[in-house]
């Protein structure tokens, strides 16, 4: 994009540190000892494990440390979000949905696996997420705060959610969409777990207040769109070495794309418009939402 910023070292720093932390995490709850599953086990651990920016689980960190929130209370809620896209990646490489053969520069799980596998480690995953979620502890924060965190996280993934956006996103194949149809689209498909990390962060925190929940709720969304028109920009202008996937495949799959509806330019301008609509979001926050507004900058900036 042409406003590309050099992120202020410390919030490199920052994210580097959430990074590292998060594989830690996932590492420990993927050594599941089940006896008989090995395979279903390493192809969890093979899908989740050593890649990946980590967004999701950045945000719940960020936004629960700015709200208060010690690391190890938002290491579950940040483990489950990110079990959850990783399946969500994995079913959506299948043959049947985007069959694609990359990710994360590797070989997708059902090329490395088989279909069959794929399959399944999508839903073991999606277990696991509120498996982690209800058991895992999480010091200091009160059941009711556990059990809006699986409220809202399994409200961001159902068919009001991600998945209801995948099935658009399949029906859509072939067809002309407005404007408005892909970014309900893309709000659903990408953008809800976006919003839903942003919120599992503040209910980590025991963030409760009806204000600031809407205000965190609308900077989720925003950067959520942002995010995938970002996603669909790099599709057609990205370069596959850095993405770690392949590109063009939006277009030969005759997917409508905010590209393809509005044009490339328009994509560029809404991302930054969005951008500027979610850090305006987080005013009421003050200067405790500074990284959330740094990350805003990301979502539209990135290569990767
Ligand atoms: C890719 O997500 C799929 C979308 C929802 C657009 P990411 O770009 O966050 O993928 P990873 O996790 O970094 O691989
Ligand atoms: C993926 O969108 C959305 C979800 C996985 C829910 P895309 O199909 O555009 O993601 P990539 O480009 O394959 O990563
Ligand atoms: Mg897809
Ligand atoms: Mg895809
Ligand atoms: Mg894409």
């Amino acid at each position: 994009m042409n406003d590309v910023r050099p992120p202020a070292a410390d919030f490199a720093v920052r994210v580097a540190a959430c990074q590292a932390r998060i594989e830690r995490v996932l590492d420990e709850v993927l050594r599941l000892p089940d006896p008989g599953t090995e395979r279903l086990r390493d192809a969890m651990r093979y899908s989740t494990l050593g890649a990946g920016k980590r967004l999701r689980p950045i945000l719940v960190y960020l936004t629960g440390e700015s709200f208060g929130a010690p690391l190890e209370r938002l290491d579950p809620p940040a483990a489950a979000v990110e079990l959850i896209h990783v399946y969500s990646l994995v079913h959506d490489d299948l043959p049947a949905m985007d069959d694609d053969d990359l990710r994360r520069g590797r070989p997708t799980c059902h090329r490395a696996y088989d279909e069959g596998t794929a399959v399944l480690v999508g839903d073991a995953l999606q277990a696991l997420a509120f498996s982690v979620l209800a058991h895992e502890p999480m010091a200091g924060t009160p059941p009711e705060a556990r059990l809006e965190m699986m409220r809202v996280l399994a409200r961001a993934i159902g068919t009001g959610g991600m998945a209801g956006g995948q099935a658009v996103d399949l029906e859509a194949v072939g067809k002309t969409l407005t404007v408005a149809a892909v970014e309900n689209m893309h709000r659903r498909k990408t953008g809800a777990l976006i919003q839903g990390s942003v919120l599992l962060g503040a209910l980590a925190a025991g963030v409760s207040g009806a204000g600031e929940l809407a205000a965190l709720a609308h900077f989720g969304a925003e950067i959520g769109l942002a995010f995938q028109i970002q996603d669909d920009i790099l599709d057609v202008e990205g370069d596959p070495a850095l993405l770690g996937k392949s590109t063009g495949a939006d277009a030969a799959h005759a997917k409508p794309t905010y590209p393809s509806t509005a044009g490339l330019e328009a994509s560029r301008a809404r991302a930054r418009e969005l951008r500027d609509a979610a850090i305006a979001a987080l005013k009421p926050l003050g200067a405790r939402a500074g990284a959330l507004a740094e990350l805003a900058h990301f979502v539209v900036s990135r290569a990767s």
